[in-house]
């Protein structure tokens, strides 16, 4: 048996079907990226915006015929969309025979076996759902692949913000911590099957433990990973700036593994645009933790999410998120144009920016970025760093591809018998467009 996956969204889907082909593997299918020759075809989708939400039908019209010539084909659809249209996809996609939410994906080898048992017994597939809100899935701990070095752990589902422009709390429900016992088990479990380095994962990580009783919040979360023999380095994604506390803060400061390098969503550099999303800062708080950050760590490495052409966005408000990269000078910004999500609290407001007003704001945010992204890296030659190595680069010919501890990439030559998750002191020597070159020193 053969399992296809394909995955649209951010690192909860990425991380999902992971755990989707490990509970697959255990029951002897092996992957494939063939879906002509597909068992098994899953697509775990992403409502975030508007574009990835299309892209699951353009996905289900190219699958869905593969079923003339294998009869035995079973597709099932997960992930966001999924729990957002419940039934409402298997009706408007006749073929489809699974949708699973965003909290089965541990029920799903049950699901198929369901499908593939009614088509014995009725010959005529009868589609089934699940959408009950638990916890079931954050229990599945895939093993890495041998070789692989990075993992991510998943240590809170849901989110409770609401920001008006978001989709994510009504798709991946309400937030939850899973108990830190069982994230360090995981951690250990990681790390004696060779891994490095750790990304602990949630909507909003800052807030870990606040509403479990008895639970340790999230800076003595990171010490207790940090204490795990073999994990060298720790990262986090995502930190609601509003949760950001001086705990985590310091923690930079005094974990050696945790690694100088923050994703600190901003959204908008306008204090009207702020309040209108319900972000619950100012632009002077979010610099206040900015600021606190680099006086614990001065080399952080900033990353951040920006939105353009919010909702009564005018060209002032714009140009003050254009001033926010100028001030904290981010590594790398991920910006979108806002798009509508139905049954939002944005989706109500009514003065929306036009399309094409959205498209030149995007393009002036990318390009002032691309800009202040390569001064970063040319700022970087003539540093040493030291780099963990994640695998040979595409180029080959003895080049190899690491990181350094702000997670930024360098190709150089290393001597022979070098292997992922060797760590090297490197000399950068040279900044290419997004990525740097550099010369083994030790
Ligand atoms: N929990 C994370 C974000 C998850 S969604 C956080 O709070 O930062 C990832 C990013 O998608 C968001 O940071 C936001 O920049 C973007 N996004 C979310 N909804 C959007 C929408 N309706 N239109 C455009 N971008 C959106
Ligand atoms: Fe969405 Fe806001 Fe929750 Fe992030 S914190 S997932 S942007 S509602
Ligand atoms: Fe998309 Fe769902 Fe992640 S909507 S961004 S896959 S939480």
């Amino acid at each position: 048996m053969k399992i296809f996956l394909e995955t649209y969204g951010c690192q909860m889907n990425v991380s999902d079907s992971s755990k989707i082909n490990y509970l697959f593997a255990e029951q002897g299918y092996q992957p494939t990226t063939v879906s002509q020759e597909a068992d098994l075809i899953v697509i775990n989708t992403c409502s975030v915006r508007e574009k990835p939400e299309l892209k699951i039908f353009s996905a289900l019209g190219r699958y869905i015929p593969l079923k003339s010539n294998r009869p035995e084909l079973v597709i099932a659809v997960g992930g966001c969309v999924a729990q957002q249209w419940g039934d409402k996809l298997i009706k408007r996609c006749p073929g489809l025979d699974i949708v699973f939410g965003t909290h089965q994906l541990d029920s799903l080898p049950e699901l198929v076996t369901k499908i593939r048992q009614s088509r014995k017994s009725v010959r005529k597939s009868v589609a089934v759902t699940d959408f009950q809100e638990r916890p079931g899935g954050l229990e599945v701990m895939p093993l890495p692949a041998p070789g692989t070095i990075n993992a991510m752990v998943t240590i809170m589902q849901g989110c409770d913000n609401f920001c008006s422009y978001c989709i994510v709390p009504y798709v991946r429900g309400r937030e939850y911590s899973r108990p830190h016992a069982k994230i360090i088990e995981e951690v250990r479990r990681l790390a004696r099957a060779g891994i490095k380095e750790v990304m602990l994962l949630g909507q909003n990580v800052n807030s870990y433990g606040l509403k479990e009783t008895g639970e340790i919040g999230f800076a003595e979360l990171l010490a207790k990973v940090h204490e795990v023999e073999g994990i060298e380095r720790i990262r986090f994604t995502t930190s609601h700036p509003k949760d950001m506390s001086d705990a985590v803060i310091s923690a930079f400061a005094t974990l050696p593994k945790l690694s100088p390098y923050l994703h600190l969503p901003l959204q908008a550099g306008s204090d009207a645009v702020l309040q209108k999303m319900g972000r619950g800062y100012s632009v002077a708080d979010y610099l206040a933790k900015v600021d606190k950050l680099r006086s614990a760590v001065p080399d952080i490495a900033l990353t951040t999410d920006i939105i353009v052409g919010f909702p009564g966005e005018s060209a002032s408000d714009f140009q003050k998120t254009l001033a926010m990269l100028d001030r904290v000078r981010y590594d790398q910004i991920y910006s979108f144009k806002y798009s509508i999500r139905p049954g939002t609290r944005a989706a109500e407001f009514v003065d929306i920016v036009p399309d094409g007003e959205k498209r030149d704001r995007l393009a002036r945010c990318q390009a002032r970025q691309d800009e202040i992204s390569q001064e970063i890296l040319d700022a970087q030659v003539g540093r040493v760093s030291e780099v963990l190595v994640t695998g040979s680069s595409k180029r080959g010919a003895g080049e190899w591809s690491g990181r350094t501890p702000e997670n930024r990439i360098v190709n150089f030559l290393a001597p022979a018998g070098t292997q992922a998750g060797d760590f090297f002191q490197v000399k950068i020597v040279t900044a290419l467009k997004h990525s740097l070159k550099g010369e083994v020193i030790s």
